[in-house]
């Protein structure tokens, strides 16, 4: 993993008025809206402490039928990731990266991918977003985010959802985050074991 400090990295979502309290807010109402449209399958990849999907899972009502795997590979984040997780979410302290982390766990309604997309290679944003399909069904809901700095990328990563069959449902942004969701509308895909989507920088 980079030698970034991954915990206090979520004391910004605290911050009230900035950039990421913002992107906070934005994919808490896509789970949201997820969960309402049936959604019961869901993975999150490095989910840190699980501030978007567990709060919102929480206030759900739905929530018990909701089956839900965070694989955050801090061991920190993923001890709070546990503490906070209501019943029917498992969280896995391992790398997210390979889709081996997700065997039993889809093909899922809800797919997060959301700070990854800021922290790896162009290359690999390109081949995370070919691989999402694996752990997709279909109809699955894609939330993904990026932030604005430069090479802003936000269109460039949309094009490429659209080139494997995903359709754009929301692009959120404010000059510094960006939010996207996208549907899966491809045939059912296997997990293929023993794929490494990114690498963190
Ligand atoms: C920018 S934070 C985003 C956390 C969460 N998804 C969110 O948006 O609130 C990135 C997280 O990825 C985790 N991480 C980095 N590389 C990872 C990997 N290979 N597998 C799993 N988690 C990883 C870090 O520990 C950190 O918690």
């Amino acid at each position: 993993m980079s030698e970034r400090d991954w915990i206090s990295w979520h004391d910004h979502y605290d911050t009230p008025g900035s950039s990421l309290s913002r992107r906070l807010a934005v994919v808490r109402e896509r789970v949201r809206l997820a969960l309402d449209a049936g959604a019961e399958r869901v993975v999150s990849l490095c989910a840190g402490p699980g501030r978007d999907l567990l709060p919102a899972l929480a206030a759900h009502p739905r929530r018990e039928r909701v089956r839900a795997r965070l694989v955050e590979l801090d061991e920190h984040n993923a001890r709070i990731a546990e503490r906070d997780a209501p019943g029917g979410v498992e969280v896995v302290c391992g790398d997210a990266a390979l889709t081996d982390a997700y065997a039993g766990a889809v093909p899922a309604d809800l797919v997060l991918a959301c700070g990854i997309f800021g922290n790896v290679s162009d290359a690999d944003i390109r081949r995370t977003v070919a691989t999402l399909p694996r752990l997709c069904a279909p109809g699955a809901t894609v939330i993904w985010t990026r932030g604005r700095h430069e090479p802003d990328l936000l269109t460039t990563i949309c094009d490429w959802f659209e080139q494997d069959e995903f359709e754009r449902i929301h692009l959120d942004s404010d000059g510094h985050y960006g939010v996207g969701v996208h549907r899966y509308t491809g045939p059912p895909r296997p997990l293929e074991p023993g794929v490494r989507m990114f690498t963190f920088l």
